[in-house]
């Protein structure tokens, strides 16, 4: 009898042991779900500074509270490690490690090649191993199950995998963690039982897909749905300059027809770990089968292009204003790549900032979420949103809505405003200031 048969009863006992591998914004709430509902959770990261801050009881990630990270600490349900021997005393080990692209816009698997192959060397028979990572189709069933089982094992027999996307939507208030139905699917139907199994614990609907490449698929029509709706729309944004039309007004009128229309919103270009990325890693996987994903390649190229009609539209508000932009003084509102988050990664504002910086405008920002921004060579401080800020821009970019910041104050003190999100739609006074996109 394979060990395996023993994990369904410790995981309904929760003597079942977690490892999760990754603590960032994804694995890190992960873990602290297991934990609350009784597991003994252990956390693995190559960060040593993520680690003893966790084990400290303080998190890093906005969306999970440093009292129910220390509250489990002191229950002893959750530790952090950088000592991936003790993966070994894991019974299910969950992967969330980063799945990036490569300078040359090619999927970079090199993180969780390097997570697979920590976790062959202490694979043993009874192993449970998830991957949560966005990949392409095929990536666990061809890449990591060949990997694992270089360790003498058997998949399905000895050790079972799983494949489980992520759908965590950091700063959404309004749906928690459990209340998001999760999907799972394993290399054999042993797997997929074992992958629901488990998430039933943490999660109040688990969808179970009949292998580990739909599940990949399905995280990827996810997120591809939302690239092309985005592109979508922004390239309506650009129509309705193109005839002097308002498109938060079209949009806002066509979202109350009651079915058939879902809203999405324009804006200065895609960013965060997800919806920029994962379309070509699909569109990256569909080129090496011969087949070209349009719809991708048309909405990359819309959504890629946005920061530069940003840029192009901020030199256009100087010229009205007989300024050059190079020498302008423009201030960035917000360059977090959504709002309430502190995450950069592919963040507009990073393309905004240095096309507007090649043009030789002179660049200050405020973001409260962010204190420092790297922009190689040099780190950009986020000043405060004080009235000499607002007066001395000669144009100020609102590039994220940040919920906190009081936008009629920002019209009244500013010379120009640019709004890329619509953030001014409730200011009355100082309108003729503002243009938005
Ligand atoms: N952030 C999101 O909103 C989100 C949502 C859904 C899915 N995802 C996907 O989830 C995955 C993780 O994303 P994230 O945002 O949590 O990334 P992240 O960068 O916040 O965290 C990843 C963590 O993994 C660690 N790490 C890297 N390589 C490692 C290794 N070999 N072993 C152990 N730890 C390692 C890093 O130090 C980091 O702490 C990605 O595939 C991403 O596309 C992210």
């Amino acid at each position: 009898m394979s060990r395996l048969d023993d994990l369904t009863a410790k995981i309904e006992a929760r003597t079942a042991r977690i490892g999760v591998v990754g603590l960032g914004y994804v694995g890190l709430p992960l873990a602290l779900e297991f934990a609350k509902v009784g597991f003994r959770v252990t956390g693995f990261d190559l960060d040593a500074e993520k680690v003893r801050i966790l084990n400290e009881g303080r998190s890093y990630v906005e969306d999970v509270a440093s009292e129910d990270l220390a509250a489990m600490r002191e229950a002893g349900r959750l530790e952090a490690t950088t000592d991936f021997g003790t993966l070994s005393a894991t019974d299910v080990i969950n992967v969330c490690v980063p799945t990036p692209l490569t300078k040359t816009k090619d999927p970079d698997v090199s993180h969780m090649v390097r997570a697979v192959e920590d976790i062959r060397r202490r694979l043993r028979s009874g192993h449970l191993v998830i991957l949560g990572s966005t990949t392409y189709p095929g990536t666990t069933h061809d890449l990591f199950v060949p990997l694992l089982q270089e360790a003498g094992l058997e998949c399905g027999v000895d050790f079972a995998v799983a494949f489980a996307p992520e759908r965590i939507d950091p700063a959404n208030k309004k749906w928690k963690v459990r209340e998001v139905p999760k999907v799972v699917g394993g290399e054999t139907p042993l797997c997929t039982r074992l992958g629901v199994k488990v998430f039933e614990a943490i999660f109040d609907h688990v969808v179970p897909v009949s292998s580990t490449q739909s599940a990949e698929m399905v995280k990827l029509l996810e997120n591809t749905f939302r690239a092309i709706n985005i592109g979508l729309v922004n390239e309506v944004a650009l129509m309705c300059n193109r005839l002097g039309l308002d498109v938060w007004e079209v949009i806002d009128a066509a979202a109350t027809k009651p079915y058939g229309f879902m809203k999405f919103q324009p804006g200065p270009g895609l960013g965060g770990h997800c919806i920029p990325v994962d379309p070509t890693y699909l569109a990256w996987k569909m080129r090496s089968l011969n087949f070209s994903a349009r719809f991708i390649e048309t909405a990359t190229e819309i959504n890629g292009h946005m920061p530069e009609y940003v840029a192009t539209t901020v030199g256009d508000l100087l010229n009205e204003d007989r300024i050059a932009v190079n020498g302008a003084r423009v201030l960035i509102l917000g360059v977090a790549y959504k709002p309430d988050v502190s995450d950069v990664r592919e963040s507009p504002a990073l393309d905004i900032i240095q096309l507007l910086e090649a043009k030789g405008a002179e660049i200050h920002y405020h973001d409260p979420h962010v204190p420092e921004l790297r922009i190689d060579p040099r780190t950009l401080k986020s000043e405060e949103l004080s009235d000499e800020c607002l007066a001395q821009a000669d144009v100020v970019v609102i590039v994220t809505d940040h919920p906190g910041v009081d936008y009629a104050r920002v019209v009244a003190g500013a010379n120009r405003v640019y709004d890329t999100r619509n953030a001014t739609r409730h200011v009355t006074d100082g309108r003729e200031k503002i243009r938005k996109l």
